[in-house]
């Protein structure tokens, strides 16, 4: 047979074939179709929604997302001119901190079109099968979704290119001379990909996007809308300053916001008489620790090691995880995102400098105020 040839994956030669490949030494020797027992990528609990807190609220339709208004709009045209065209939308890629709901926009599409969505996450797909696994089990039109996308390995992109390009997974089988690519049709699909680190994507699965968008960090009116909608549906009593002061310490991000309505609700009920209002919320946040702009025990101790230990810096971000214990792609990825958008910490080539405004959030005078006394 030509190497080019276009295989039907649903003949059963080739597909046992196929599952033979990807499944492993077991499978080989004859026990086929055990790859949906054994890749935990197929399995569903992996792949959809699990019905955690977060996805219990998570808006389901444009109408309730709220912020991200020019993504949003932009999207809404995305989607009717694919409705029209009636074929799938382009790849598409959101970028940006954590918590700001990448995921979610992701399904409020996927409803939106009416079509499904399949979840997974890049360390989930280490394995060549895990990709091919999950390609190959796509129905037409459906999302994949894949979080962290800029932790695929190369193997994993290499496989999704002609995926992404052309619907096909290409594999070569057999060595050197007598090596053959095989062209396998995939259906057609949407890839989803979403990443906290743009710049680590390498620049051919960049350029496969048809859609590259950043996400922002969110205004206090829009969190407090989010803070509002979500004690609505956990039918919590809060008045509108309550949900502002809940806005202001959520560092411009749903998921905190979402996450304090819950913790200052269970102060409501337990110490006050129910209803979150403004004292309550900035009473109970206080307890918690989570000052007026937001930061937590940790925020406070990255600006103060750098004050303290390494004068106001720079210093590596290596070093603060260290001395912090902590990971460096925590520091990373979920406490300098908003310290830096915040103004507090400031990013040079020879690594982080606690800003003047950091320091006067900590009550510490900035060495060039201290310079002026003299
Ligand atoms: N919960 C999390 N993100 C949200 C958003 N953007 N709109 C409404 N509720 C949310």
């Amino acid at each position: 047979m030509h190497p080019n040839t276009y295989f039907d994956v649903n003949q059963n030669s080739w597909y046992n074939y196929f599952m033979a490949i990807l499944s492993d030494d077991e499978d080989l020797r004859g026990n086929k179709g055990a790859l949906n027992k054994k890749n935990p990528i197929v399995k569903p609990e992996n792949i959809e929604y699990d019905k955690t807190f977060e996805n219990s609220i998570r808006p389901k339709d444009f109408d309730s997302y709220i912020g991200q208004s020019a993504l949003k709009e932009t999207l809404k045209i995305t989607l009717e001119a694919a409705k029209l065209r009636e074929k799938p939308l382009d790849h598409m890629l959101f970028y940006g901190p954590p918590g700001l709901g990448k995921t979610t926009i992701a399904g409020v599409i996927a409803s939106q079109m009416g079509i499904d969505i399949r979840i997974t996450s890049a360390p989930a797909l280490e394995r060549p099968r895990d990709i091919i696994g999950i390609l190959m089990s796509l129905k037409g039109g459906e999302i994949l979704f894949i979080d962290e996308i800029h932790r695929l390995n190369k193997v994993a992109e290499e496989i999704l290119y002609p995926a992404m390009e052309d619907f096909t997974l290409d594999m070569t089988t057999g060595k050197s001379q007598t090596a053959k690519t095989l062209r396998v049709p995939l259906p057609k699909f949407t890839l989803i990909g979403a990443t906290t680190k743009a710049g680590e994507l390498s620049s051919p699965l960049r350029d496969r996007f048809g859609m590259i968008h950043r996400l922002e960090f969110y205004t206090i009116d829009e969190l407090a809308k989010v803070v509002q909608r979500t004690a609505d549906i956990l039918e919590i009593k809060i008045t509108e300053e309550g949900a502002k002061a809940i806005a202001r310490r959520s560092r411009g991000t749903p998921r905190i916001a979402n996450r304090l309505v819950k913790r200052v609700s269970d102060f409501a009920i337990v110490k006050y008489d129910g209803i979150i209002d403004e004292k309550v919320a900035n009473e109970s946040l206080d307890i918690l620790k989570i000052d007026e702009f937001g930061l937590d025990n940790t925020d406070r101790a990255l600006l103060n090691l750098i004050i303290e230990k390494y004068d106001g810096g720079p210093v590596g971000v290596e070093t603060i995880a260290a001395a912090l214990s902590e990971d460096v792609r925590t520091i990373e990825d979920v406490c300098e995102p908003y310290l830096l958008q915040a103004g507090l910490l400031q990013r040079t080539p020879r690594g982080r400098k606690v800003s003047p405004e950091g320091y006067r959030h900590l009550g510490v005078k900035a060495p060039s105020e201290q310079q002026t006394l003299f």
